[in-house]
């Protein structure tokens, strides 16, 4: 199939990576025809692109560097891109709105019109569009990948949506945010918070503007989605009640070590008996027995709890370019072959 990729940034980039690592172990590997960044330019071969060229390219800052060569096409913007291109597959890789979801919706919603199956590791139009892009999805017969949006590779998507089928998810509560668990971590061995924030940002885990982790913003994102796609909830951004972590003080976080607790940020969702789902990001103070205290570091964790099976617990990475790209790759390997 020919792959479409919208964006190219740290994810898309681990995309190309992780396709050239399957050709060189001996896997036939889909042709991407097209990438489009909004300042970085873009490329567009209806026969597909050079991967080994394309990563070259983007590593001097610019798609431009990319050889000449005939019928290559690099003027086209994001949505003439989807409108021409020969594509079988979407893939979305730009930032997370969380204000009105563009142009990430917009780019969803015309790619599937097209045909495109759809796949993207962008939070934004999960999290705000949901029922539509599904609604559409169905409507074309084409899939609708998301597992790049919660947990990166690790399968909570997957887990909740099929491997659960036949129970109920009563409720799910988890650290869906490495940043800001990477920082209470590194507060309990004596950093300060702002030192924790900037390691984070070294790392190259911290959102592109930070306060999106410390606010419980990209939690809160990752809450909707959720509940919308494994709980049935039509949740918007107002329905959750958000508190970050930026309050937290080293004294804070020695006073719960000393009751044996730990400070986590944690998303939660659980139906109320009335049916309404309750969603909350919050840092709450975990005693040491509980699963989720033992998660440290960038790492993630969710707690599904189920009328069938009880509480399932799946701890695994929840960021990270490689992470990422594997979710892209797990999804693609998911459309329905005819
Ligand atoms: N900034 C996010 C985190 C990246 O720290 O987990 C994944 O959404």
């Amino acid at each position: 199939m020919n792959i479409l990729l919208m964006g190219f940034g740290i994810v898309g980039q681990s995309f190309i990576e992780l396709l050239l690592q399957k050709q060189s172990e001996g896997f036939a590997i889909p042709r991407i025809v097209g990438v489009s960044t909004l300042r970085r330019g873009s490329l567009y071969h209806a026969t597909g692109l050079d991967l080994a060229e394309l990563r070259r390219a983007i590593l001097t800052g610019h798609l431009d560097a990319y050889p000449e060569e005939a019928g290559l096409k690099r003027d086209l913007n994001g949505m003439a891109l989807i409108e021409v291109a020969q594509a079988q597959v979407f893939i979305e890789s730009t930032y997370t709105n969380l204000r009105d979801g563009q142009p990430a919706i917009d780019y969803c919603r015309a790619a599937l019109e097209r045909g495109m199956h759809l796949i993207t590791a962008n939070k934004g139009p999960i999290a705000l569009a949901y029922p539509a892009l599904r609604t559409l999805a169905e409507q074309k017969n084409r899939y609708l990948g998301f597992e790049a949006t919660v947990m990166s590779g690790t399968p909570a998507i997957e887990i909740g949506l099929n491997t659960f089928r036949g129970a109920h998810i009563t409720a799910i509560r988890g650290i869906f945010n490495g940043t800001t668990n990477y920082i209470l971590t590194q507060m309990e061995s004596g950093l300060s918070y702002t030192e924790a924030l900037r390691a984070a940002q070294e790392l190259g885990y911290a959102e592109a503007d930070p306060t999106a982790d410390v606010e419980g913003w990209d939690t809160l994102s990752k809450v909707l989605i959720l509940a919308n796609t494994l709980m049935g909830g039509n949740l918007t951004v107002a329905d959750v009640a958000r508190r970050g972590i930026s309050h937290i003080t080293g004294q804070d976080v020695d006073e719960e070590r000393a009751n044996n607790r730990r400070w986590k940020l944690l998303g939660s969702i659980e139906r109320a008996e009335d049916g309404q789902l309750i969603a909350r990001v919050e840092p709450q103070r975990l005693s040491l027995e509980d699963p989720l205290a033992m998660v440290s570091g960038i790492t993630n964790a969710i707690s599904y709890s189920t009328d069938l099976l009880g509480d399932v617990t799946l701890i695994g990475a929840g960021a990270g370019g490689m992470a990422t790209a594997f979710a892209l790759w797990a999804d693609y390997l998911r459309i329905p072959r005819p």
